[in-house]
């Protein structure tokens, strides 16, 4: 009898175990009391931990943003921002917004000579692309409305990895030597401004920020006064004054976070809990989302021309409302309620046919090249509770501005490049704008960043986002119509290759194998102009499995020191 019973058992975990192999999940992905996903392996073993001291998903999340601002110095970040979208176990959503703003003495043409032609690169590097930074005031608010773990323990483990050094991974120690010339040039004291410009990296080697140490323990035993003002404050001013940027004492005392209510809407049988502007991101996913309802995209096979044609002729509608429309509610009113009503979307998805390709050339001009980067960084984390946070943060670029603060070893964003610097003049990653997103004193720039929550009948269902610039969207969107349209497990969703499409400029971006050789002749026959990429987006995901276990799911595949790591 005992003998049966455990027979049974092997035979259960091995039958478990083949399911997972053939499904594509690694059964070590699969938690039971918690799980953090983030891009490095050190800031999602940060998160956990504070999940098994007791801390809640919130605390976690405050412990990873640190953490990853030591150990994924390139986007992880303090002199950058982002967005929170949170779902508590309770089934109450809301979302922080933590962007960067435009200094006090920014103004509509900063970027532009007296010709009124865009002085090049202006927007992207350098002292004066900085945006007042929101991450560390962000955090504080997020501690402060749901922590339960106290501050000075989320702040150790940032400061402990900063002090004792990271073993540099190979990602990680490639991008740094990539980099280290143009950081070096940016600085207002080249060669002596930091680690990173001393020597060439070398896989494994510790790197260890004593600077930073620093400033992580001011900002743990002052909190956002050991950021915003005192020691810090003077390096960072010092820092800007030094390569003539704007950024000032009173920028940095007077930035605020704030708590908006999340944007809620429905889709098929799922509440998608998304963020509002000023992020673009939530507006465009629901639209997207309705788009696929509309066009009831479950008949198709993913993959087909179907699919395929469908998804680019939304995406050209729906970032085309975002440039048009979108920007900081705070300066102008976007009509968020028009934008996502059955009727418009009806309506401007009316003229999508399966014989024909719409021109955006012939709606407004613009040329440029979507760039490939993963600079921004999304991290999901849910606790044992059921608590639930989802969390994009970014410098913007590749180490935003280049700037490093000097003594203070963190970079600084590039964030004013995801304003309009000037209407109809395409930003790094080929999106354009108008009025509406157009620079002014503490405004905040337009995101695509598009941290995202979902339930289904009532029930927490996954947690998601993505870094890519403009491409954030389509792959949060294409990793939900994966789940829901083609019922793919929660790694199948994240691995699938994915596709890009935003009105300007006029193509298709496909990841290598991401369209068929016959599906790619029928798209180019109806003028569709397709161009590879090796990787768009990365996932950070963690779905709920029909037994109500975590299920944790990196984009290993196309960021390798991606990790889920729970307990
Ligand atoms: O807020 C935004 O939309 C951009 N600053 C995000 C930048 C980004 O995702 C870069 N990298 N992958």
């Amino acid at each position: 009898m005992k003998l049966n019973k455990t027979l049974s058992v092997i035979i259960s975990l091995f039958l478990l175990l083949a399911c997972n192999q053939k499904n594509n999940l690694k059964s070590d992905n699969i938690f039971k009391n918690g799980v953090v996903v983030t891009a490095h392996y050190l800031a999602s073993e940060v998160g956990t931990d504070i999940l098994k001291q007791g801390g809640n998903a919130f605390d976690a999340a405050v412990a990873v943003q640190f953490a990853l601002a030591v150990v994924y110095p390139r986007a992880g970040n303090i002199g950058g921002g982002g967005f929170a979208v949170i779902r508590t176990a309770k089934g109450e959503s809301i979302s922080l917004d933590f962007r960067e703003k435009a200094p006090k003495a920014s103004f509509e043409d900063m970027y532009l000579d007296s010709l009124g032609n865009v002085i090049d690169g202006l927007s992207q590097t350098g002292h004066l692309a900085v945006g007042v930074p929101g991450s560390v005031d962000g955090m504080v608010n997020l501690h402060q409305k749901y922590g339960k773990l106290t501050w000075t323990k989320l702040l150790q483990p940032a400061i402990d990895l900063a002090r004792e050094g990271i073993k540099l991974s190979k990602l990680e120690a490639d991008k740094l030597n990539a980099y280290r010339e143009r950081i070096c040039e940016v600085n207002s004291d080249k060669y002596d401004c930091c680690y990173v410009c001393q020597k060439d990296f070398q896989v494994g080697e510790l790197l260890v920020n004593k600077d930073l140490e620093e400033v992580l323990i001011r900002i743990r035993d002052k909190g956002r006064d050991g950021f915003y003002s005192g020691k810090t404050a003077d390096l960072i001013v010092e820092e800007i004054q030094n390569g003539n940027g704007l950024i000032t004492y009173a920028d940095l005392k007077d930035y605020k976070s704030i708590w908006r209510p999340a944007l809620v809407g429905n889709y098929r049988d799922c509440k998608i809990i998304s963020m509002p502007p000023p992020s673009s991101g939530g507006i465009a996913l629901l639209q997207l989302l309705k788009g696929a309802e509309i066009f009831d995209f479950q008949k198709y096979s993913p993959g087909s021309f179907e699919h395929i044609h469908l998804m680019v002729e939304l995406e050209r509608r729906v970032y085309a409302d975002r440039a048009t429309w979108l920007g900081d509610p705070d300066y102008c009113s976007v009509p968020v309620n028009k934008l996502l009503s059955e009727d418009y979307l009806v309506n401007r998805f009316s003229n999508i046919g399966m014989d024909k390709k719409s021109n955006s050339q012939e709606i407004k001009a613009g040329n440029v090249e979507v760039i490939e980067s993963f600079e921004t960084t999304h991290f999901s984390i849910v606790d044992k509770w059921g608590n639930a946070v989802s969390v994009t943060t970014t410098l913007n670029g590749n180490y935003g501005s280049k700037v490093i603060v000097k003594g203070g070893g963190f970079f600084l964003n590039n964030e004013m490049d995801d304003f309009s610097i000037k209407p109809g003049v395409p930003n790094q990653f080929g999106l354009v704008g108008g009025k509406a997103n157009a620079i002014e004193p503490e405004k905040r720039m337009l995101s695509s960043m598009t941290p995202t929550i979902i339930e289904k009948n009532g029930k927490l269902f996954m947690v998601t986002g993505s870094p890519g610039g403009s491409t954030i969207i389509t792959s949060v969107f294409q990793n939900i119509i994966n789940a829901v349209e083609f019922k793919m497990n929660p790694q199948d969703c994240v691995n699938a290759p994915r596709i890009h499409s935003q009105w300007l400029p006029d193509k298709v971006y496909a990841e290598i194998d991401a369209i068929s050789p016959s599906v790619k002749r029928g798209l180019q026959d109806l003028g569709h102009v397709i161009q590879e990429q090796s990787r768009i987006g990365m996932m950070a995901n963690i779905a709920i499995n029909g037994d109500g276990l975590l299920v944790g799911a990196p984009d290993t595949l196309r960021h390798k020191d991606s990790r889920a790591i729970g307990y």
